[in-house]
């Protein structure tokens, strides 16, 4: 059953009222992305040795590359990097479209590694300013790590209560319970994965894989995500080949996520709905974005503990060879809104 399309309307008297049904809203394939997200090329916040480039820049030095089934953003690697420039040519994408409860569906082959690299994958309200609205990191490492990091990034007053029992089932592991944005430098409430193959190197060697945000207003676990490797046999069928669009009555990926782990699971990563964090002050419709930084906040931080040589920022500048890998290759990207 878990691998089979479900079928909506036994699913619902089964289990119990089904608040939303979710439909495919957009697919981001290939050139799609050129059309409708916007290069950023502000300095990076997080204040990583990276130069942001726009899309014509990108795609002139084919740093941004679209094919008709093929997404790829990557670092230069080709150049050294001058000490008064801003930092390595990177790519900073943002989707143009903003979603609040959402099914998200991200098929990778491919994300940045190596020393220096901190990529992400991300949304944050589009209304803000950050971190109102709140932040939700799906996809996040930095240097040679090679297990994924989710966490969530909100005003005060967002606490996630210990992994296990009523609602908080989940595979991953706590490494901090404060969603707040404002204490801990920034740490986030953070969850990481345990199943094998989610970041880095190791991601990469196998293939790839897929992750699932569900974000859910009204029914427990608000936000959720779910991974699996490319060649992981418990992938569910929705996931791997998506239902057809315009989707049949028997072919919403909806009722699966709603109800997950009957189908899916034990998601990765569970941040509940609960007391101390309710969802409506603290998430509202996001935009989704993709980055590549280096060094900075975070993998300057952890560069030497991370197991690389020397110096951040001098490695970032003088060994372009060391960036050949540090690049995304989107299959596609699908999200589903509720029906109503
Ligand atoms: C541009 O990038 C794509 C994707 O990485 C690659 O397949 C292609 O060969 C590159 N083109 C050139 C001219 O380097
Ligand atoms: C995650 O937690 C499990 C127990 O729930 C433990 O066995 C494992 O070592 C932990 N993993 C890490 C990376 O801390």
């Amino acid at each position: 059953m878990r691998t089979g399309y479900p079928f909506l309307p036994l699913l619902a008297l089964l289990i119990r009222p089904v608040s939303a049904n979710f439909l495919l809203a957009d697919t981001y394939i290939g050139r799609d992305f050129l059309q409708s997200w916007t290069w950023e090329t502000f300095d990076d916040p997080t204040h990583g040795r990276v130069n942001y480039i726009d899309q014509p820049t990108a795609l002139a030095s084919n740093l941004t590359f679209a094919s008709d089934d093929k997404f790829v953003m990557r670092a230069d690697f080709q150049n050294v990097v001058q000490p008064p420039a801003r930092g390595r040519n990177s790519i900073r994408i943002r989707s143009n479209k903003a979603y609040d409860e959402a099914v998200v569906v991200l098929d990778l082959q491919h994300m940045p590694e190596g020393c220096s690299t901190w990529p992400a994958f991300w949304s944050l309200s589009q209304q803000g300013p950050w971190p109102n609205g709140g932040e939700i990191d799906i996809i996040e490492g930095v240097n040679m790590n090679t297990a994924n990091l989710a966490s969530l990034h909100t005003t005060p007053n967002c606490m996630m209560p210990p992994a296990g029992p009523p609602n908080r089932f989940m595979s991953g592991n706590v490494t901090s319970s404060n969603c707040d944005a404002n204490v801990n430098f920034n740490q986030g409430c953070g969850v990481q994965f345990s199943t094998p193959a989610s970041y880095g190197s190791d991601f990469n060697a196998a293939g790839g894989g897929y992750f699932v945000l569900v974000r859910s207003r009204t029914s427990n676990p608000g936000v959720s995500i779910w991974f699996w490797s490319r060649n992981d046999d418990r992938v569910p069928l929705e996931v791997r080949s998506p239902p057809p669009n315009p989707p049949t009555a028997a072919g919403l990926v909806a009722p699966a996520a709603m109800y997950p782990t009957a189908w899916w699971g034990e998601p990765d990563a569970v941040f509940p709905l609960c007391d101390n964090c309710d969802y409506a002050s603290h998430f509202d419709a996001h935009n989704f974005v993709f980055d590549l930084t280096f060094c900075g906040d975070w993998a300057g931080t952890a560069y030497s503990t991370s197991g690389c040589p020397g110096d951040c920022n001098d490695h970032v500048d003088n060994n372009p060879q060391d960036f050949l890998d540090a690049y995304w290759e989107i299959n596609s990207l699908r999200i589903y809104s509720p029906a109503n």
